[in-house]
């Protein structure tokens, strides 16, 4: 029989534009300023910055590599190579289905800002941060919203990988680029960003704990999307042309300048407004519309443009993950992929309705400890991606072959990795360590311990029960 060839990437910027684009969302503008600004600003920057360049770059490469070399997605890729190493595939897909699970709530909100720039919500600074607050605990109205983003998730991904992923991205990204430098430029000039300057680059170790390193280890892997098989199923449709680690690298590059760019957008004008830097998941949401409001007529249509560039963003690191999903039950279950976007997507919509629903009505009901939304980010971020990037590097270092691993990366001879045994040597030995170290160290500090070894009992359960996976 002859081999099906798989689907490819159309482009080598498609390929580019599309791991950039899972990579590059709501994690980088959402997230990550809110998390600097929880933990103290610089000195979780600087961290986070280290752990991207020591772990992340050498954990991107990596799955790159296993997505390419079996041209399988997350649970088939570690399948092939070895039997015994498919529970972390499955935790990959178990974890994409949790990080949808709170996701679409934040582009919901994301869409819905879209609307709000237009129909007032600039016209009065002082009450920005009250009606976020009124609209995420609502119980109607941001359901809907996060209903039509995972809506649009399903139709794009439904369409096939090539297609509607590579073509929203190409136009949009760029976008938000050039966007956010706008805002920044604005913010760092308002009189008063100067404190805002300092918190970013001006580190105070006093506020680091164990926890405040897994949460910068958690968001390193988060923002790049690691640890859970999404760019080794992104590298699976990758050509056998392309170079690895130099892809791997823009990538890179791009996400953290973004997020930087993000800290540079918000904190000098939060500053500049005598805001407190640790208001948390709202800060995007409260500080940016207020830049705009203090600009006049031009503000609104800015902030409009803001937010579609924003959800755009979110859109195209969410279909990643549906596709995480979407990838599995193709390959390895042999489903149709219209029925497994809709089957995936049904789950989807269920838990993003009950995790919408926990920052209002069913803000009661807790579970370990947190409402629903925090059980489905803090499993994901501070327990399954690390947990998961460290079992990918045991696995690549362990048990892949080393001279096929060199092949892989330099195309079989044709092209140059010249630190590839540094690469190696950190996969192999380093990055399991300091994973293991700093895991440790979180979850001795954290507060939501009994969620932690739920979510480390998941993972043994998963590994124990692997051969019937
Ligand atoms: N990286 C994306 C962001 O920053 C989110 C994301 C997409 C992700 N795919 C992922 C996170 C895979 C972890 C794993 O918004």
């Amino acid at each position: 029989m002859e081999k099906k060839q798989r689907e490819n990437w159309g482009s080598r910027i498609g390929f580019i534009m599309a791991a950039a684009g899972s990579a590059v969302g709501l994690g980088n503008i959402w997230r990550f300023p809110y998390l600097a600004g929880e933990n103290g600003g610089s000195a979780f920057i600087l961290i986070y910055l280290g752990f991207v360049l020591v772990i992340g770059l050498s954990i991107m490469i990596s799955e790159f590599a296993v997505g390419r070399r079996t041209e399988l997605a997350a649970v088939g890729a570690y399948k092939k190579i070895n039997k015994n190493w498919t529970f972390a595939g499955v935790l990959g897909v178990l974890s994409a289905f949790f990080i949808m699970g709170f996701y679409p709530v934040v582009g919901g909100w994301a869409l819905a800002y879209v609307l709000k720039s237009v129909t007032g919500l600039l016209a009065d600074a002082a009450a920005i941060g009250d009606t976020f607050g009124a609209f995420i605990t609502s119980s109607i109205e941001p359901v809907i919203w996060m209903l039509i983003f995972l809506a649009m998730n399903i139709v794009i991904v439904a369409k096939g990988i090539a297609g509607g992923i590579e073509k929203a991205g190409k136009v949009l990204m760029p976008t938000l680029f050039v966007l956010l430098i706008l805002i920044a430029a604005r913010s760092v000039t308002l009189p008063g960003a100067g404190a805002g300057l300092d918190f970013l680059f001006k580190p105070d170790f006093s506020v680091v704990t164990g926890a405040t390193f897994l949460a910068a280890l958690g968001q390193a892997f988060f923002s790049l999307s690691l640890g859970m098989g999404c760019m080794i199923t992104y590298g699976s449709y990758l050509n056998k042309s392309e170079n690895l680690p130099q892809n791997a690298l823009i990538v890179s590059v791009l996400d953290t300048g973004v997020a930087l760019l993000a800290g540079i957008a918000i904190f000098p004008a939060l500053f500049a407004f005598g805001m407190e830097p640790a208001v948390g998941a709202g800060l995007v949401f409260v500080v940016v519309p207020q830049i705009f409001a203090a600009m006049g007529g031009i503000g609104t249509l800015f902030s409009a443009i803001f937010f579609i560039a924003l959800t755009v963003a979110a859109l195209t690191s969410s279909v990643s993950l549906l596709e995480v999903v979407v990838a599995y039950l193709i390959d390895q279950r042999g489903w149709e992929r219209k029925k497994s976007v809709y089957t995936a997507g049904g789950i989807m919509t269920v838990t993003g309705i009950l995790s919408s629903l926990s920052m209002g009505l069913m803000s009661g009901f807790t579970i370990l400890g947190v409402g629903i939304f925090d059980f489905f980010d803090i499993l994901t971020d501070k327990i399954f991606l690390a947990i998961g990037g460290l079992l990918l590097a045991v696995f690549v270092g362990w048990f892949m072959d080393k001279q096929e691993l060199e092949d892989e990366l330099t195309n079989g001879g044709t092209i140059k990795f010249g630190l590839f045994n540094i690469w190696y040597n950190l996969v192999k030995y380093v990055i399991p360590v300091a994973i293991a170290i700093v895991a440790f160290a979180g979850i001795t500090s954290i507060a939501q311990k009994p969620l932690m070894f739920f979510g480390l009992g998941i993972i043994a359960v998963l590994a124990i029960f692997s051969k019937k996976l």
